[in-house]
């Protein structure tokens, strides 16, 4: 995105009052208008397309000709005159090469946008590489059982703060270095997450388990409004009105492209613990049928967050924990409730003997067990 001292929106400068997107049709300029128009900008679309498909995305629109024509310079400058245009929005490198040649002849002042031609999409780059830099920089040490196996390589590692920062969610940072720390140190055996939403752990999730070669992925989430709520009021209005089916569906897009490794349960954790004891297998229109083997490698427990309710998923879960293998849990530390703390602590006060340690990253609880927590009469 833009750097500097303007204030920007998804890269918009909001102190531009009227912009000209030329060639409107690349999908950066796609996304750039939308974001501009949300920041209340008059957008203008432009092509030197007679018949543009992209001209329904834009409210005003205007023919151009081509860069090269000889009239391109004259045009452009009775454009931005009669339709006061203050700034010109351009992805296309060509085209900001020789816009920046032309614009300061316009007889109207007129910004040239970005400022920098790949500068928006390197800051981004730079920006996840940076992260992942980090956390190569100082590994977190854990005193882990198993062999360590090598941290993934800066690119990869890149490569996977980016797909992270792409979805939607409340995982951070901190919890993704800790998750890539434990992977380090994991046995082979199922991933099952409780709670996926957009599916922000559950890529992080994926790659990991791919990279490593653990095992599958189970997605477990009701996606439904009701199974939302968690008697925690200020929690609660926020999802009042949250649009679960379309975010189910940004779920399976973002999943897309880890198919192979992940499958998901559109069910309550209770049902699909059932399932998974019985069936040991997932079928999704998505991603197929996929069989597990009934070993959990890590259980991230990140459901309803209700007292009861993540006491519910330890207990349906925790015996499939195979020795060696991580609960993590999520939000231990919460400003909104004491759920998964109170569960969390209760589960360490009950399985003390069976714990080979445990730490705080990101606010989530995690653990490793020494040795399987078997059902107690
Ligand atoms: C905090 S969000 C999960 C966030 C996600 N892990 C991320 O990385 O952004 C909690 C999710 O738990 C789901 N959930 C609520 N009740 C559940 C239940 N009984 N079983 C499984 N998931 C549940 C909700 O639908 C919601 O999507």
């Amino acid at each position: 995105m833009l750097a500097g001292r303007h204030q920007t929106n998804g890269g918009v400068r909001l102190d531009s009052r009227s912009v000209l997107v030329f060639p409107a049709g690349m999908p950066s300029s796609l996304l750039w208008a939308r974001h501009a128009s949300e920041s209340g900008i008059r957008v203008v679309g432009a092509s030197s397309l007679a018949h543009d498909p992209a001209r329904p995305n834009y409210s005003e629109w205007t023919l151009l000709p081509w860069i090269g024509a000889a009239d391109f310079a004259d045009k452009l400058n009775c454009c931005v005159r009669e339709r006061n245009i203050d700034a010109v929005f351009t992805a296309h490198p060509v085209v900001w090469h020789r816009l920046r040649e032309l614009l300061p002849k316009m007889t109207r002042k007129v910004r040239l946008e970005a400022e920098q031609p790949w500068a928006a999409e390197l800051a981004d780059y730079r920006g996840y590489r940076d992260i992942a830099a980090s956390f190569l920089r100082e590994p977190l040490q854990l005193a882990a059982s198993g062999c360590i196996e090598p941290s993934i390589p800066l690119p990869q590692l890149a490569a996977l703060v980016r797909l992270f920062q792409l979805v939607p969610g409340q995982c951070d940072h901190p919890k993704l270095e800790a998750l890539t720390a434990i992977f380090r140190c994991m046995p082979p055996g199922d991933i099952v997450e409780i709670g996926s939403l957009w599916g922000r752990s559950a890529v992080a999730l994926a790659f990991l388990s791919r990279h490593y070669n653990i095992g599958k992925l189970l997605c477990v989430d009701p996606w439904r409004a009701e199974e939302i709520h968690q008697g925690i009021p200020a929690v609660d209005t926020v999802f009042d009105d949250a649009p679960v089916d379309d975010i189910f569906e940004a779920f399976r897009m973002n999943l897309a492209p880890l198919k192979g490794v992940v499958n998901y349960s559109r069910s309550r954790s209770s049902d699909a613990a059932a399932h998974y004891s019985r069936e040991r297998a997932f079928t999704t229109e998505d991603f197929g049928r996929t069989v597990y083997t009934g070993s959990i490698a890590l259980l991230h427990i990140d459901g309803n967050h209700a007292l009861a309710a993540v006491q519910q998923d330890i207990a349906r879960w925790r015996r499939f924990v195979r020795t060696g293998g991580w609960i993590v849990f999520d939000d231990y530390c919460w400003p909104f409730g004491d759920g998964p703390k109170t569960a969390a602590d209760e589960f360490c006060n009950e399985f003390s003997e069976n714990l080979t340690g445990g730490f705080v990253a990101g606010g989530a609880l995690f653990l490793q067990l020494a040795g399987a927590t078997p059902e107690r009469c």
